[in-house]
């Protein structure tokens, strides 16, 4: 995901060490170049390196410069290669610019321009930007005319910042779809797409919503809205998950993170439960649990996968209809919306585009809207009817665990609420369901007395191309999950499939060199899971067992590591699960 941040001020050395500032604490979002232009003497000066930002970095400490303003971006390459000639600031003469999202109709855009004689040099969408700007220039406009020009050109999702050498006090900034914030520091006004970048130098941020654009100057920041309207955006205290966080001792964030999970679940057990009489305390529902026939859960990635355990807690303590959709394709749906469904959005960032899309197409169908999120005033947080905080704390590691974690203990204590409020379990049964869930901590401590074996046993893995994992029932998202994990750490190829899908054609891939991770807990599902796991023992393949019972006779041969899962509960063991 790219970052941007910008700043202007008073000061000619202060612009420079802010916006490499700024990128350093991007850098957690994933990136393959990083980039700056500032404005010295009327002239552009623009820096590019491909690679980590410490080669930016160096090439401005080989050949250091300053100014008073300046923008700067690191960029995971959507259109056009990882290498300089893509990488942002995309710089005319005059203009420099740094996009975040994409611009939808670049392709027509660079046809017209070309047409018209305009040179491009990158193979990026974000250079039609830069083009649009100039070109307006050259015909005579002023640049807040180009300006409003380009924003009546460009479609799509983006936020953007620019810089003109000839009004080299000005910082422009406009979103659509992506977040960008701005806040006040001495001396100066800072632009960011994540207010983690200003939290250093800022004590409030300000949120601007979709359409508006800023004009911003370091005595005068004037923010407009889509109809051009000048509007006032309120300042936010930056929250505590926005204040710096180290990773202690912890080798990297993503160890920290996993390591911080017992003393967080316990802290949104805390924030939810009235310890007294065991009590749910949510925040006030803007729907009647009673009049709710069919609950859609959506997210993207973990947050999906974390929609597809709540399902069955809804279904069960809840008896209520759910279905579950992948962000980026719910647009896509004729999904009938009617009066009696509600919403539920999963995110950690609460800037996922997919997910806030699918948000607003609900909100526009009339349709309650319900978020479990963690970043406080993200937009998806704005925007819905009811938030449910996760309160997982920042997450910086770019693979979520911790936010997975509170994600399902809170969905867990939604879908318990939402039995008692529709009268279908009983206050004493919702307290056992509690019960279970403050074991979760004490759980997450025992399974992380197994890291030593985990990870030694990680390195032999390290060696093999493709794993598969697979469950059944509720063990069926954990397998996904799992394998997500796997990829996105590891970079090993694997899959997560339903452990009874195995015949329907993935078991072509299974042989001795593909070990299959079998999540299989005692359940409905526990003695269909074995036999689809002896479908994979015939094939030769190693297993990797996940259970809370021992090992069967005739896999003993082919098992070549095993974790012992607590015995089953209710809820808290799947919960667990994962992470055992
Ligand atoms: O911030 P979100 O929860 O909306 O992000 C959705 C996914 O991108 C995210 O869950 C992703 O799959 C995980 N970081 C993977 O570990």
């Amino acid at each position: 995901m790219c970052g941007i941040v910008g700043y202007v001020g008073l000061h000619e050395e202060d612009a420079v060490p802010f916006l490499l500032e700024g990128l350093k604490k991007l850098e957690y979002r994933g990136y393959d170049s990083a980039g700056l232009s500032i404005c010295k003497e009327g002239q552009l000066i623009n820096r590019r390196a491909v690679g980590k930002l410490r080669a930016l970095e160096a090439n401005v400490s080989d050949n250091p410069l300053s100014s008073h303003i300046g923008i700067a971006h690191t960029r995971w390459a959507t259109h056009g290669k990882p290498n300089e000639r893509n990488c942002h600031p995309i710089t005319s003469e005059t203009i420099a610019v740094v996009h975040n999202g994409i611009i939808e109709n670049f392709a027509d855009l660079k046809d017209n321009l070309k047409q018209q004689g305009y040179v491009f040099y990158s193979d990026t969408d974000t250079e039609v930007i830069t083009a649009i700007l100039s070109k307006s220039l050259e015909q005579g406009h002023d640049i807040e005319s180009a300006f409003s020009e380009l924003r009546k050109s460009i479609q799509g999702h983006y936020s953007l910042a620019f810089i003109y050498s000839h009004e080299p006090d000005t910082i422009y900034v406009t979103r659509q779809g992506c977040p960008l914030c701005l806040g006040k520091a001495e001396g100066g006004v800072m632009i960011a797409s994540d207010a983690m970048a200003l939290e250093l130098r800022a004590r409030n941020v300000c949120y601007l919503e979709d359409g508006d654009y800023a004009v911003i100057t370091k005595d005068n920041i004037r923010i407009c809205d889509n109809a051009n309207n000048c509007v006032t955006r309120h300042y936010h205290a930056i929250s505590h998950l926005h204040k710096p966080s180290d990773k202690g001792n912890y080798r990297h964030y993503m160890l920290k993170e996993i390591h911080e999970q017992p003393e967080i679940v316990n802290q949104v057990l805390g924030k939810y439960i009235y310890q007294p009489d065991k009590k749910i305390n949510l925040p006030e529902l803007s729907f009647n649990p009673k009049d709710i026939s069919h609950i859609v859960l959506c997210g993207c990635g973990t947050a999906y996968y974390a929609a597809l355990i709540a399902k069955y807690w809804l279904e069960k303590y809840a008896k209520i209809t759910v279905s579950v959709e992948v962000g980026s394709e719910l647009r896509y749906t004729d999904m009938p919306f009617k009066k009696d469904m509600v919403g539920v959005f999963i995110s950690q960032s609460g800037e996922t585009l997919d997910t806030l899309s699918a948000m607003r197409k609900f909100k526009e169908n009339g349709v309650k809207t319900l978020t479990i999120v963690n970043v406080p005033q993200s937009t998806i947080m704005r925007e819905a009817d009811t938030v449910l905080e996760i309160y997982a704390g920042q997450e910086i590691g770019v693979a979520s665990t911790k936010a997975m974690m509170c994600q399902l203990v809170t969905l867990a204590l939604f879908a318990i609420q939402m039995g008692v409020l529709r009268d279908i379990i009983t206050p004493s049964y919702s307290e056992q369901l509690i019960d279970e869930l403050y074991l979760v901590p004490r759980l997450i401590n025992k399974a992380l007395q197994n890291e030593g074996d985990i990870a030694n046993f990680a390195k032999k893995m390290s060696k093999k191309d493709n794993i598969i994992f697979v469950g059944r029932h509720i063990a069926y998202p954990l397998a996904l999950e799992g394998a997500l994990k796997l990829k996105e750490i590891s970079y090993i190829h694997a899959e997560g499939y339903i452990a009874g899908e195995l015949k329907h054609g993935p078991l072509a891939l299974l042989d001795e060199e593909t070990p299959v991770v079998a999540i299989a807990p005692q359940s409905i599902a526990y003695e269909k899971t074995m036999s689809n796991i002896s479908e994979a023992v015939s094939r030769g393949c190693e297993l990797i067992f996940l259970s809370d019972t021992d090992v069967k006779d005739e896999f003993t041969n082919n098992v070549i590591f095993s974790i012992k899962m607590p015995k089953r509960r209710q809820m808290s063991l799947y919960i667990c699960l994962f992470y055992n």
